[in-house]
């Protein structure tokens, strides 16, 4: 499976199969998520056979059960965007191998245990992952005109796959409050729109900006 066709197979999980993952896929989450790390000076961590994040409280509120992995979404602050990017970068690769996922911002219990929060630091939520007891289902998707602004006339295909893409993408409570510009010099602006809890605009900006590009073909963006 491609990183494009995880796209379109990507949906949140949230039951899982009582399933141990092979070690090598750990270890290729464990080195995408070092890379990551490297890149962007970002702090996610892999946290395994840990179930009490989703034992109790909002958790069960949330419908999640079975899950005993995930990937700790630490960074400094300010740094959502990026974390945002390189999370949907490893929950696309972790679809290719099979797994599921999903992410979550708030239906977790913390466990500072199992992670470290360095100083000037925030756990920004966990990506949860696992084989999952289902596929999942598609959220609601809205027409792609409804997400971007062009100059007059026909835009070009590159730009339509990058956000027929980006639609797919997760955002927190399935809040699509992004917006493309394809610029008349051929740029392409991205940005968030106003909503009344803002909270994970950032981030789902990286995560959408990381499905366009997936989409558009990198060697077709450049970004204002
Ligand atoms: C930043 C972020 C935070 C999220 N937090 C939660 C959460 O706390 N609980 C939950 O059940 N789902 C959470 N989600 C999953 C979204 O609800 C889900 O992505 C959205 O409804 C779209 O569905 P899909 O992922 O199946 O396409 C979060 C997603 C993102 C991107």
């Amino acid at each position: 499976m491609t990183l494009q066709e995880a796209i379109v197979a990507r949906h949140s999980v949230r039951q899982y199969k009582n399933q141990a993952i092979e070690a090598e896929k750990v270890e290729q989450l464990h080195a995408a998520i070092e890379e990551a790390n490297r890149k962007a000076g970002l702090h996610l961590q892999l946290v395994t056979d840990e179930p009490e994040a989703f034992a109790k409280g909002l958790a069960k509120y949330g419908k999640f059960s079975g899950i005993n992995n995930y990937i700790a979404l630490v960074c400094r602050k300010g740094m959502d965007e990026q974390l945002g990017y390189h999370g949907e970068r490893i929950v696309l690769l972790a679809q290719t191998l099979g797994l599921n996922s999903c992410w979550v911002g708030l239906t977790f219990s913390k466990q500072p245990d199992h992670y470290t929060i360095g100083e000037g630091e925030t756990l920004h939520g966990v990506i949860a992952f696992g084989y999952g007891a289902t596929q999942g289902v598609g959220h609601p998707v809205k027409p792609v005109e409804k997400f971007y602004k062009a100059p007059a006339g026909d835009i070009p295909e590159w730009f339509r796959r990058g956000v027929e893409a980006a639609v797919l993408a997760p955002t927190a409570m399935n809040m699509q409050k992004f917006e493309f510009e394809l610029l008349p010099d051929g740029r392409v602006a991205a940005r968030t729109r106003f909503a009344l809890v803002g909270t994970y605009l950032k981030i789902d900006l990286g995560i959408v900006k990381c499905h366009f590009e997936l989409g558009a073909g990198m060697e077709n963006v450049r970004w204002a």
